[in-house]
This record gives structure tokens, sequence and C-alpha cells, in this order.
């Protein structure tokens, strides 16, 4: 049996890199969180709310029940496997919410990913009873977003030199004709 071998040139340099990238995340994650403990505002601001009748609340418990949070994200609750269900019912109306669980791909109009026929992981979604899809819609109905919201319709109120910058710099001249600013 050979001995301990050292290193190689190559190793080294490779568990070097590896070990600055370790430092580096380390001292990140300790610095962010430093900065969140002792910040009074918080991080994120939270643009999205909720009104619920007693059917949206009956629906917000079959969403936990049905594995709906296994892939979605709905009053901050779940994954980001499929997509963000905050602010849903500012984008989406009850009956196409309905329409989509029954049949998504008809629906959407487009091949779907997870919701449709098995064996697509969220294909047992459309063959919920009835009853519990229409509480679902109406749960999801009653998650709004604030104007401005990544999920909103609406741009955020007032000037946003952000979205001023967008503009200058990727809308075609023609646009300004074409379309009318909305914003307030
Ligand atoms: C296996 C992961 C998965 C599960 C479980 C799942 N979904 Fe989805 N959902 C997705 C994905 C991915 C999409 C995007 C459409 C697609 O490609 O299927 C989506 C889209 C949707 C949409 C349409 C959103 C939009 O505006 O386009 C709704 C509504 C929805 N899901 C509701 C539900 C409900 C309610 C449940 C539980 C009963 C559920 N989903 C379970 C993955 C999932």
């Amino acid at each position: 049996m050979a001995g301990k071998q050292p290193l190689k040139q190559g190793e080294k340099l490779l568990f070097g890199i590896f070990g600055i990238f370790l430092v580096a995340a380390v001292i990140g994650y300790v610095a962010l969180e430093a900065f969140r403990l002792m910040s009074d505002k918080p991080m994120f601001e939270v643009r999205t709310h909720y009104t619920f009748t007693e059917q949206g609340k009956q629906g917000s418990r079959i969403f936990r029940e049905a594995r709906c949070t296994a892939c979605h994200r709905a009053m901050r609750n779940g994954t980001n496997m499929g997509l963000n269900l905050d602010g849903i019912g500012s984008k989406r109306s009850e009956e196409w919410l309905l329409k989509f669980m029954r049949d998504p791909e008809a629906t959407y109009g487009a091949p779907t990913l997870d919701h449709g026929f098995a064996p697509k992981e969220a294909a047992y979604v459309s063959s919920l009873p009835l009853a519990d899809l229409e509480a679902i819609a109406a749960f999801l109905s009653g998650l709004k977003s604030d104007q401005g919201a990544a999920s909103s319709p609406l741009p955020p109120k007032g000037a946003s030199g952000f979205i001023d910058g967008a503009l200058e710099t990727f809308a075609p001249e023609e646009w300004k004709d074409k379309y009318r600013d909305i914003r307030e």
C-alpha cells in the first residue's frame, strides 16, 4: 500500500477555490442575518393581502390538505416549485381559476407541466370533488395584490426611476404613440 499522497497542484487549487467560496458564503450569510436582526424595517415589503368569504376559508383548509402547498406558495406558506399564488385573485377571476383546475391545458391553451392528465404530478387536482374545487377557487380569488406588487396588473403609483430607465432603454420609439402611460 502506498503512503498518503501529497495533494497535486490542481487539487490544491480546486480546494482553495472551494474554500474561498465557502468562507465568502458564511461571511455573507452572517452579515445578512446581522443586518436583518438590527434593521427595524422588514427586508421585503409585503404587497399582497387577502379577504375571505366562509367558502374561501374552507378552501384554504382544502388547499393545504390537498397538497397544493407542495408546489405553490400562498399566504407565505408552501414552496416555490410551482407558481406563487399570492395575489392571483387580482389577476384571474374565480371562474377562470375553477376552469383551470378542472381542465388545465384547454384553459391555458398550451401544454402544461404538472397540471393536466396523468402521469403529470398534479393530475389529481382535476379529479377532486367539484365542491372542493369551488371552495379552492373562492380561496384563491381572495388572494389579492396591492397596486405595484409583482403579481399586480397595475404598476406602482407615482414616478419610478427604474421603470422610466427601462422604458428609455428598451421601449421602441413607436410605443409612445401606441400605448398610454397609466401611472398616476
Ligand atoms: C406537482 C406540483 C404541483 C401541485 C401539487 C399543484 N400545482 Fe398548481 N401549478 C403547478 C405548475 C407547474 C403550474 C403551472 C402550470 C403547469 O405547467 O402545470 C401550476 C399552476 C396552477 C394554477 C394556475 C396559475 C396561473 O395563474 O397560471 C393554479 C390556479 C394552481 N396551479 C392551483 C393548484 C391547486 C389548487 C393545487 C392543489 C389542489 C395545485 N395547484 C397543486 C404545479 C403544481
